[in-house]
Formats: C-alpha cells, sequence, structure tokens
C-alpha cells in the first residue's frame, strides 16, 4: 500500500497508478518516495515481468512536479530536488524490466518527464505533452532538456522547452514520442497486449535489449561493448538454450526466466 499509488499486479504485469487526482496527480515529495518504494519492489520481485505507469481520472497523466512545494527553496535545495527527481527517473530508465508509460491525459513539466524515463509511451486521443516550466521562471529539472533531445531532436525539443507549447497526442506520434494513440477506453488493454508479447520472451534477454539501448545515451559507455557483453550474459542462460532448441525442434519456446 502506498499513499500516493495504486498497485495492482496481474498476470506478470504491475500496473502503478498516480493518485493524486484532485491536483492532476502532481508530483509531491510523498509521491517520489512512494515511487522510489515501488521501484525497490519492481527491482527484487520476481513476479513482475514488466510495469505500466498511468495516471489517475481521465483528465491527467501527471501535470507536473508539485508546484506549490517550489516557493520557500533555496538554491541548493532546488538542486536536491532536481538531483532526487532525475534518480528516480533513472531508477525507471535503468530498470531491468519493461515499463510502460500509459499517458491518459495532461503529461507537463515533471509529468512529460516521467513519461520520457519510462522505456517506450503509448496516450490516449486526450493526452498532451509540454514542457511549461519557463512559464514558472524555470526548466525542466528530472531530465527533461536531456530526454525530450534524445526522443524528438533538438529543434523540436527547443521549441517546446522554451516557448511552453503543448503537442497533442497525434504530434506525439507524429514526434515519435509515442509508439500508438488510441481511445482512452482502449488505453490498458493497448498496453497489456503489448507487454503480454514481451512477457512471453525470454527476460534476461529482454533485460539485456533496455541496458544496450540506455547505452547510446551513456557518455560513460561504449554501445557496442555493452551489446557484446549482454550477447555473452544470455549464452549463459538456459532461456537462450531452450529458445534456439525450440526453435530447431520447429515447437514454442518456453521461458522460464533463468
Ligand atoms: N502542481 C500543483 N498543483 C497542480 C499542478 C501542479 N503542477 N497542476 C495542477 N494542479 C492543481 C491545481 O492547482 C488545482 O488545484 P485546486 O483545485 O486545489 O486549485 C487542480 O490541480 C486542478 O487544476 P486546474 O488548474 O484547476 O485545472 P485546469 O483544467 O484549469 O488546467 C492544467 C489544467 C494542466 C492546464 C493546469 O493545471 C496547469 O497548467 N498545471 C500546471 C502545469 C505546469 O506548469 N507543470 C509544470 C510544473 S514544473
Amino acid at each position: 500500500m502506498y499513499a500516493t499509488l495504486l498497485s495492482t499486479l496481474e498476470n506478470g504485469i504491475l500496473t502503478i497508478t498516480i493518485n493524486r487526482p484532485d491536483k492532476l496527480n502532481a508530483l509531491n515529495k510523498q509521491v517520489f518516495t512512494d515511487l522510489n518504494a515501488v521501484l525497490d519492489e519492481i527491482y527484487s520481485n520476481p513476479e513482475i515481468k514488466s510495469v505500466i505507469i498511468t495516471g489517475s481520472g481521465q483528465k491527467a497523466f501527471v501535470a507536473g512536479a508539485d508546484i506549490s512545494e517550489f516557493s520557500s527553496f533555496t538554491r541548493e535545495q532546488s538542486m536536491a530536488l532536481a538531483k532526487g527527481g532525475q534518480d528516480t527517473f533513472l531508477r525507471i530508465e535503468n530498470a531491468p524490466k519493461p515499463i510502460l508509460g500509459c499517458i491518459n491525459g495532461f503529461a507537463l513539466g515533471g509529468g512529460c518527464e516521467l513519461a520520457m524515463s519510462c522505456h517506450f509511451r503509448i496516450a490516449s486521443d486526450n493526452a498532451k505533452f509540454g514542457q511549461p516550466e519557463v512559464n514558472l521562471g524555470l526548466i525542466p529539472g528530472y531530465g527533461g532538456t536531456q530526454r525530450l533531445v534524445q526522443l524528438i531532436g533538438k529543434g523540436r525539443a527547443l521549441e517546446l522547452l522554451m516557448s511552453a507549447g503543448m503537442i497533442d497526442a497525434n504530434t506525439a506520434l507524429q514526434y515519435g514520442l509515442v509508439n500508438y494513440v488510441v481511445p482512452q477506453e482502449e488505453l490498458l488493454a493497448k498496453a497489456k497486449s503489448i507487454l503480454e508479447v514481451i512477457n512471453s520472451k525470454a527476460p534476461v534477454a529482454v533485460g539485456k535489449c533496455i541496458e544496450a539501448a540506455n547505452a547510446v545515451f551513456d557518455e560513460t559507455k561504449n554501445g557496442y561493448a555493452v551489446e557484446v557483453n549482454g550477447f555473452g550474459d544470455c549464452f549463459d542462460t538456459a532461456d537462450m538454450k531452450e529458445g534456439t532448441t525450440a526453435f530447431l525442434e520447429k515447437r514454442k519456446a518456453v521461458f522460464t526466466g533463468k
């Protein structure tokens, strides 16, 4: 049980719902505490194969960091807040299991940053994305300047960052920020159907895909070396033996995660 999150585990898919609908699911200190606790569970519980992150209600995914917590901060406190948010979102990005952002409405500021830290995103047709921090005399602090450039390119990202503009779901689709746009009532079903396919694959190999793809954006790593190591790690698994044997025997592989 979490104060600001709902979580349900079904068929290996953990659905996390940010649950502060009266504040459009804004990210306050408690949400970050709860997100870190649920991330501990995601990293450690083998029954969780993949994760959906969504927002409560039909209006917002997350409308940003909770602005009401900002006003009394010193420079040092503001930097600690940003670093803490970045660390949490890096744990999402580096999770060894797929985390899918299900964007059910406004994804603004920290909400857009949370969405972008997920491995990929799908959106309902009412979703809106933006980094409106310059309206507040601020810039994004939870990785938004970095991931927006990575995901949609520098020109589009800088226009959004500097203008505080918002884009709708279909523009997000065209920009490559989301993989699919569906009617709101179909959003979770679509997410589950995508994750059921991924959950049927070899879990170690799935985790290694995430690690290698993340290395593209990590200056401290050589992505090609990460790929070679991951390839080797997969060779050590029983699932690799099962997958290759099943192919040769013309049957469906049954993976155990070992
Ligand atoms: N932080 C704190 N509270 C927030 C919030 C945020 N980021 N976003 C929305 N809320 C609160 C509102 O203050 C309001 O609370 P109240 O009912 O106690 O007054 C409630 O959520 C509903 O929001 P409201 O603004 O009345 O809804 P709306 O439909 O008129 O507008 C938005 C929706 C998303 C356009 C508007 O809420 C908004 O611009 N939010 C801030 C977005 C932002 O700047 N995010 C970046 C933060 S760094």
